[in-house]
């Protein structure tokens, strides 16, 4: 049987935190690790231009997040780890989809809907602090999926519309230069794992960078507790019966416990336990998973130069399948040697 090829990107603009741990970097570590899946995973450092005129926080994050994927465990053997920008491939390719791609098409993806609206709200211009980058994101992100015929890209829901997006653009590529018998593309699929919980964070909203309202993934210990304990309750007072599921407290207590540590919290909750307690209990709960991997963390941001090797590696095995697919497309688009 031929192995299911799996592939996703994380943008490097931010400290990883808790909720990309349970929502991304857990299960891609964790499917790293089967035999019967080829995983592909990439810093996407040019996606992070888009929004991020900040060299020092776009070069910092990408060493974070690639120091974190290993101290957690990535398997390197058996899963390809590159650097976006490491592999002149994808923005080769990513030109010729956008001669392919439909303005029309761009007009529609919701980042860019998104800032448009908010430009009219504010009474500014719509085209104001739009940038190309941002406009043309889904071109870019097929470039990244298309160039390794992914058939599984495991991402998050607000992503569902970009798969959709490269699915458009592969097809039209095969309808325009490949034949039926030889399609360029595989059509990737978005797969949003229902199980995988998308973590709240302090103020109780999904745990966003953007909201300002995150637990970083490798605080130091201390630090670790002093965020746990500023996640928002309410006022009831220990002995008072506590709702579960309504609680940021249980709910990323559910995320890193096992099924049976879950029952007995929720019955914890509904006994009354104090807010002081079931926050004391997570942040135990929390530090012994990642109490390890964040010496480990440590030690590798001591020492990028590792990093960059392992980094380079990965690219170099990523080429092996970049070079010969964009050779493909090249000559299917007429760019050829002349004699
Ligand atoms: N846009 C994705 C995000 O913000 C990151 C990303 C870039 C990606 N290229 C990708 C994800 C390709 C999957 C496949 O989450």
């Amino acid at each position: 049987m031929s192995k299911e090829r799996v592939l996703t990107g994380i943008t490097t603009s931010g400290t990883p935190h808790l909720g990309n741990y349970v929502g991304a970097i857990r299960p891609a570590i964790a499917l790293s690790r089967r035999s019967d899946t080829e995983a592909f995973y990439f810093l996407a450092d040019y996606h992070a231009l888009i929004k991020s005129q900040a060299p020092e926080m776009v070069h910092q994050s990408t060493k974070e997040i690639a120091a974190a994927f290993l101290a957690l465990g990535l398997d390197t053997d058996n899963a390809i780890f590159y650097r976006q920008s490491d592999l002149p491939e994808i923005p080769e390719l990513c030109w010729m989809l956008n001669c392919l791609a439909a303005k029309g098409l761009m007009n529609r993806a919701h980042a860019y809907k998104g800032a448009v609206a908010k430009n009219l709200e504010a009474g500014e211009d719509p085209d104001f602090r739009i940038n190309m980058g941002l406009y043309s994101y889904p071109v870019l992100m097929a470039a990244d999926i298309l160039l390794f015929n992914a058939h599984k890209v495991p991402v998050g829901r607000d992503q569902i519309q970009h798969l959709e997006m490269a699915r458009d653009i592969a097809q039209r590529c095969n309808h325009v230069y490949g034949s039926n018998k030889h399609p360029l593309f595989v059509l990737p699929e978005a797969v949003v794992d229902d199980k995988v919980a998308t973590l709240q964070g302090l103020d109780g909203r999904k745990m966003s960078k953007s909201y300002g309202n995150t637990i970083p993934l490798f605080l130091p210990e201390k630090q670790l507790k002093k965020h746990i304990n500023k996640i928002k309750t309410n006022l009831l007072e220990p002995g008072e019966p506590k709702d579960p599921d309504s609680s940021a407290v249980f709910q990323i207590w559910e995320a890193f416990a096992t099924p049976e540590q879950t029952a007995a919290m929720r019955t914890e909750f509904e006994n009354g336990i104090a807010w002081g307690e079931a926050k004391k209990q997570l942040f135990e709960l929390i530090n012994d998973e990642l109490a390890e991997p964040r010496v480990r963390y440590q030690e590798l941001l001591e020492d990028s130069s590792y990093i960059e090797e392992v980094l380079q590696a990965g690219a170099e095995k990523a080429r092996v399948y970049s070079r010969p697919l964009m050779a493909r497309m090249r000559d299917a688009v007429g760019i050829r040697p002349l004699g």
